[in-house]
Order: C-alpha cells, then structure tokens, then sequence
C-alpha cells in the first residue's frame, strides 16, 4: 500500500482542520500518516510516496514550525524525492499566496511534482481578536479538503500520480 503524508501546523486550529479532512478522504485508498510538523523529519519524507503540506499564513510566510520542519528536512533528502508527487493547503486570514509562493518554492528544489493548485482557505479573520481565536471552518471548505486528500490517495492507489 501506499504512503501519504501529511505534515501539518495549526495555530488556532483550522490548518488542523483542513489537514485532519484531507486525512479523511484519502484514508481506505493509500497509509495515511498525518504528523504535526514538529513531529516530521526526513525520515517520514523518505518513507512516503506523496506529501501534502498544510500551513497557516502568518506574516506573509508559512508558519514558523512548518518553516522548521523544512528547514531540517531539506537537505537531508535532497536528490533523493525526486518526481514525487505534493500537493499544499494553507488557511489564510485574507491572503495566503506567499505561503503558496514559499511551500512550491520549496517543493521545486526537492524536485518534487505538483499535482494540483495550491488550496487557500480564508477565515475572514481582520481584528486581533478574531485572528486568535479558535477557527471552525465551514463543512463546505472542508469538503474541498477531504476531495484533495480523496484524489491524492486514490492517484497513488491507482499509480496515476
Ligand atoms: C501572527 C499572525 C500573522 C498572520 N499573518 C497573516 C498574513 O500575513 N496573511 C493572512 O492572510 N493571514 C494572516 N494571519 C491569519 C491566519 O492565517 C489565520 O488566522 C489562519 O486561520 C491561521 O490558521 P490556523 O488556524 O491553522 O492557525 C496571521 C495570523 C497570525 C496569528
């Protein structure tokens, strides 16, 4: 069977949504390993066949955990995930697209294959305390989440990714 990993950070807890619904859809189809970024390293890269990325927007950059965890990771897998597949998640307040930017960039120099757009949520979040406030994401959003993780899991079931 194959393997999707999902490496994921939440701040206030919508990215953990988005990634936890992924993990639903792909589930049945391929492993699923869903690992909270500081809990991912380049052993679990290595162990996988197809990653998908799920991050916060924070300050125009992804999240400084998930930034870590590529930041330990990238140099130890180099040239060695070559051709496989990814996919991204990011939950936004408003904007989300230099995280987007950054995780592709990223993504490139490991060689790795996109196999679709990068899926920005926005929470709508202005005020301070909106934006750290616990987030709910609505069923619909989370629906485009769990259809991402299906057509991951069944393109590495079916070889087509
Ligand atoms: C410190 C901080 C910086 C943020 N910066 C941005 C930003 O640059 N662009 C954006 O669209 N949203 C920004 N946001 C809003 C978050 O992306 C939004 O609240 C999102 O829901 C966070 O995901 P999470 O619930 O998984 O932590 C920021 C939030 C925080 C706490």
């Amino acid at each position: 069977m194959k393997t999707l990993l999902i490496v994921w950070h939440s701040m206030t807890g919508g990215t953990r949504q988005m990634a936890e619904a992924a993990a639903r859809g792909a589930a049945g189809e391929v492993r699923v390993r869903l690992l909270p970024a500081p809990e991912a390293g380049p052993d679990d890269m290595l162990a996988a066949d197809g990653y998908l990325f799920a991050t916060p927007e924070n300050l125009a950059a992804m999240s400084g955990l998930m930034k870590d965890f590529f930041d330990r990771s990238y140099y130890p897998v180099l040239d060695l995930v070559n051709g496989r597949p990814y996919a991204t998640m990011i939950c936004a307040g408003s904007d989300g697209s230099n995280a987007a930017r950054q995780l592709a960039r990223i993504a490139t120099g490991w060689r790795l294959r996109p196999v679709a757009e990068p899926l920005i949520l926005c929470t709508r979040a202005q005020t301070p305390e909106a934006i750290l406030a616990p987030k709910t994401i609505p069923p619909e959003e989370l629906r485009r989440c769990e259809e991402l993780g299906a057509m991951l899991g069944a393109g590495l079931a079916m070889g087509i990714l």
